[in-house]
């Protein structure tokens, strides 16, 4: 079925031939014996024009019958049209009906509220600027592939249930058997380590969860993210390579996603600035520059959404904050030897407001210092075992770093919410569709 049928985006290897399309109804619209349909495909918008006395009666017919996202099969002359929305024309031998769609189609070419869309997502991803969103994060999922191969790192695929908790959010569990409680991975990160150990440079791609019961436009329950974890890398070369990382992904989706960063209206000469150096500021800088603008955190608290904001707004372009207070970091974070009181981290924060993109840090490679965090935390030190013994059998420096994909889909489309750019997003308050 599929040889004898032309994407929409494939129209223009076949201008003067008579080809079929299989597609979607977005309009229609007639003046007398004249017809056009408009019909999308996922890869392009096309134009078809049905003259009465060209077409069969039964495909005229047909036409009087249709209705939006109805699907149908058309068959025409490809014709370059620059009026045409998509740039092509089909003048229509033939229209076939392939599936009906009754007239209460939900989503129509007016303002709906977030919760309807967000309860009709099925079909809501059909509009031109959902599937835009989409292929800018295919394009970044594929863009962090070739990154890490290009630098012969191993994909590693690490557990979701999980019996080490990796981080300080809400945690999902479920019953394991006998075994007790199982959790749903917050991070990858714990088995990213002793994969490193093991191969030298890895990363995770994978879901996480968290419990968050945070309703804000950055966080999700659900979310995907990117995890490399490097033996032999201290915090300083683990804050380089996130800077190419950052710079490469912004920069591979200018280069291959024009049109879809253009249909989501994206001002992209804000995203230049990734081309800069990034700023690495130090915690406690970060602070007082914040206070300076009239926020009210003091030394110790982590950075809220508006401190972050804050900070950024300062400078223009991605911005390292440094060194934050060990009570504010979760256990695995290496201290640092010039200041006690902190360890050697950053997290990195996306331009206009987008706030954290990336959490990391070189990690605690000396046992009793790790073990000593464990239990000061009261994380259950038994479920550790194995993670422990990574610093008693040949420890190593390292470092690793998370990036959001949600969170970096968010900033390069300039999208406001995260909830837009997961196919199907899971956050307090909604698991379905
Ligand atoms: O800063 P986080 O919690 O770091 C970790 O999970 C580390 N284990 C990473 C590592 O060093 N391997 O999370 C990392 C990133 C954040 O910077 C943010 O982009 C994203 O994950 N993130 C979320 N995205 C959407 N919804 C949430 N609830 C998120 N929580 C974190
Ligand atoms: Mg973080």
């Amino acid at each position: 079925m599929n040889q004898s049928s032309t994407r929409i985006a494939d129209l223009k290897h076949h201008v003067g031939a008579v080809v079929t399309v299989r597609a979607w109804v977005t309009h229609l619209r007639s003046k007398g014996k004249v017809a056009f349909v408009v019909a999308r495909d996922g890869t392009g918008i096309l134009q078809a024009v049905l003259v009465k006395s060209e077409v069969p009666e039964a495909s005229w017919n047909a036409f009087a019958e249709l209705t939006q996202e109805a699907s149908v099969a058309l068959t025409g002359e490809v014709r370059a049209d620059g009026r045409a929305p998509g740039g092509f024309e089909m003048g229509v031998q033939t229209l076939e009906v392939i599936g009906t769609s009754p007239n209460d189609y939900p989503i129509q070419p007016k303002e709906h509220g977030i919760d309807f869309l967000l309860d009709n997502r099925a079909f809501w991803l059909r509009s031109q600027r959902q599937v835009a969103i989409m292929r800018v994060r295919h394009e970044l999922e594929q863009a962090v592939h070739d990154f890490f191969y290009a630098r012969d790192f191993t994909r590693c695929d690490t557990p979701i249930l999980t019996a080490a908790i990796g981080e300080r959010a809400g945690l999902f569990s479920t019953d394991y058997f006998d075994e007790g409680t199982a959790y749903l991975a917050q991070t990858g990160q714990l088995y990213g380590e002793a994969l490193a150990a093991a191969m030298g440079r890895i990363y995770t791609f994978g879901p996480t969860f968290r419990a968050e019961k945070s309703k804000t436009r950055r966080h999700l329950t659900e979310f995907w993210m990117i995890e490399p974890e490097m033996a032999w890398y201290d915090q300083d070369d683990n804050m380089d390579l996130q800077e190419d990382f950052v710079r490469y992904l912004v920069e591979r989706v200018l280069e291959r996603r024009p049109e879809e960063l253009k249909v989501l209206e994206r001002d992209t000469s804000k995203l230049d600035c990734v081309s800069q150096p990034f700023v690495r500021l130090d915690y406690s800088d970060a602070v007082k520059l914040a206070q300076g603008k009239g926020s009210s955190i003091v030394w110790g608290d982590d950075l809220g959404a508006p401190d972050e904001a804050l900070i950024v707004d300062e400078y223009q372009r991605p911005v390292f904050v440094v060194n934050y207070p060990k009570e504010a970091k979760a256990f695995y974070m290496k201290e640092n030897p010039l200041d006690t009181r902190t360890v050697r981290c950053a997290d990195l924060l996306a331009p206009e407001g987008r706030g954290e993109i990336i959490g990391g840090s070189q990690r605690e490679d000396d046992y009793d210092k790790i073990l000593a965090r464990l239990t000061h935390e009261g994380l259950p030190v038994e479920a550790y075992g194995w993670y422990l013994d990574l610093r008693k059998y040949g420890t190593f420096t390292h470092s690793g770093f998370g990036l959001g994909l949600e969170r970096t889909v968010a900033w390069i489309c300039g999208v406001e919410h995260i909830r837009e750019v997961i196919a199907f997003p899971r956050m307090m308050g909604r698991i379905s569709p």
